[in-house]
């Protein structure tokens, strides 16, 4: 895993978007895979900003989000159809018949979670996902003990992450209680990944994540498994990583690093 640390959380989205941008600029028609949450808001912020501003074209991009609640409609204010709809979605110019997000309202959810991965398929996979982490560590709603080989299901989200995503419902007991959710195993298949983690309540996860063992009590740490993973942090998320100096000290020798 490559590990990059900003000194805020503006510049760690920056470069993180930059990242995606790169993508769209060597292959336009790019399938990317999305991440809701409050951490990814400033690098979607700067993809909106680039959109605008620099032209970045999202004509030909399809995208397929992590997740959803379930029992949530659309245009509930708490749903991640909505989330990615007012944050994303309404600014840029990507074609609606190219955006896939789990149904948190389907009446199948066995025959949805099959066409979902089917559809992933279909479409040639995942270029690049975008991911956050929860604080025990899941990606998407893959929460600790998740087989780290699972696909597109319903999980039961742990109380931690209940009481985490409270603070956006108005009370704890609005939160839902299940998920439909890529599984970790859908997540590796991605051919790029980024990871975004800001804040000091994310240092535990974060670095059991990059320097932990390999386990389904940390779903985030099979990205150690993957080939192709950056992980973009702010100081306060770096802060319980044993090797941040080689961590910095590659960021620093990168520049003259073999480009071929
Ligand atoms: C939810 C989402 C995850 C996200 C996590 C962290 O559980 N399913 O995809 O990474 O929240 O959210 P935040 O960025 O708000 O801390």
């Amino acid at each position: 895993m490559e590990v990059i640390i900003s000194e805020t959380y503006e510049e760690m989205s920056r470069l993180a978007a930059r990242e995606v941008a790169r993508m769209l600029n060597s292959k336009p028609n790019a399938v990317l895979g999305l991440a809701t949450g409050s951490t990814p808001l400033g690098l979607y912020k700067e993809l909106v900003r680039m959109h605008k501003e620099e032209g970045l074209d999202f004509s030909q991009v399809t995208t397929f989000n992590l997740d959803e609640y379930v029992g949530l409609t659309k245009d509930h204010p708490q749903s991640y159809h909505y989330f990615m709809h007012e944050n994303l979605f309404k600014h840029i110019n990507i074609p609606v018949q190219n955006v896939y997000i789990p149904s948190g309202t389907t009446d199948n959810y066995r025959a949805f979670c099959a066409w979902y991965e089917q559809r992933i398929r279909e479409v040639g996979g995942i270029d690049l996902q975008i991911l956050g982490i929860g604080s025990d560590g899941h990606i998407a709603f893959n929460e600790p003990s998740s087989s780290l080989g699972s696909r597109t299901r319903i999980k039961t989200l742990a109380r931690q992450t209940i009481e985490d995503n409270a603070r956006f419902f108005e009370k704890i007991e609005d939160v839902p209680v299940f998920a439909i959710t890529m599984g970790v195993g859908t997540i590796l298949e991605a051919r790029q990944i980024i990871l975004v983690a800001n804040g000091e309540k994310k240092a535990d996860a974060v670095a059991r994540a990059v320097e932990g063992p390999v386990t389904s009590m940390i779903t985030a740490s099979a990205l150690q498994l993957h080939p192709d993973c950056t992980v973009f942090l702010d100081r306060p998320a770096a802060g319980k990583l044993q090797m941040i100096d080689y961590y910095q000290w590659v960021q620093a020798k990168q520049p003259g690093a073999p480009k071929t």
